[in-house]
């Protein structure tokens, strides 16, 4: 933070990661794929200590998309238990810190063991306020959308919902992400610059912040730097410059 001169009155509320690379990272190192995720928790714990220190209130990593179910089984697997074993071993720590922790995704694709480790270090932390960690597992933001439509046309069909109250607001509502602001910052590591069917509705007026630095080599002096970028933007949804200026008056 201190090499940062970061203004603690625009700290964005809500920062969403794209962790991308590790395969790569490990393949550099000679290593298996998975050695990449392992070292991927330590930069977890990194931008999640960072994202506490400035009082960012919602963080969500993209942990698993439904297109990963299409990776070598091995490697789903061993992603899945590390993912648990992460859950249990860092659960105390989650607690200390404050840290609320909430999915978004289809959960119940994900093995029983991974499911309950869910369930329970959800219900341990579950009167944190500090801040809500989002994990995305098995989460497409298409297969989201289609399931809000889906239930919208089924209450319009039965009588409980009017068409035209559907807007904006309520199509938010009908998202796994309901109950948090849309985020202000995305950071996605590894030097892809796509948003690769991740929070579609949600990034509307997001700032992009694209690095090359690999997942696991992503520390908290990244964080800082990632948020010291988006300090330096302008963010007017559509607005003139002057027409901001004016309203900071
Ligand atoms: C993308 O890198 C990363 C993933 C698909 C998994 C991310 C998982 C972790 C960081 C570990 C577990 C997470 C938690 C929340 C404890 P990639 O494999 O696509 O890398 P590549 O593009 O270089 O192949």
């Amino acid at each position: 933070m201190k090499d940062f001169n970061l203004d603690s009155t625009n700290i964005p509320k809500h920062v969403a990661i794209i962790m991308d690379g590790n395969g790569r990272w490990a393949k550099k190192k000679g290593e298996m794929r998975i050695y990449g995720h392992t070292n991927g928790v330590g930069s977890v714990r990194e931008a999640l200590t960072a994202a506490v220190e400035i009082g960012v209130k919602y963080l969500t990593l993209y942990a698993f998309s439904s297109e990963n179910w299409n990776r070598p089984k091995d490697e789903i697997s061993a992603l899945m238990d590390l993912l648990v074993q992460s859950i249990y071993n860092e659960v105390d720590e989650l607690n200390n810190k404050g840290v609320k922790l909430a999915t978004i995704g289809d959960i119940h694709f994900l093995p029983d063991s991974c499911q309950n480790a869910l369930t329970e270090a959800k219900e341990r932390t579950k009167n944190n306020s500090k801040i809500t960690l989002i994990l995305a597992l098995s989460y497409s933001s298409r297969r989201e959308i289609s399931l809000a439509v889906q239930k919208m046309t089924k209450e319009v069909v039965n009588g409980e919902l009017e068409s035209k109250a559907i807007n904006e607001d309520l199509i938010s509502s009908y998202l796994s992400t309901s109950d948090y602001p849309d985020p202000e910052l995305l950071i996605r590591t590894s030097g892809e610059n796509r948003v690769s069917n991740f929070l579609m509705w949600q990034l509307a007026y997001t700032e992009l912040y694209f690095t090359k630095i690999l997942w696991p080599d992503f520390k908290k002096k990244n964080f800082y730097k990632a948020i010291f970028d988006y300090q330096k933007r302008e963010r007017r949804f559509g607005k003139t410059s002057e027409q901001i200026i004016d309203l900071n008056v």
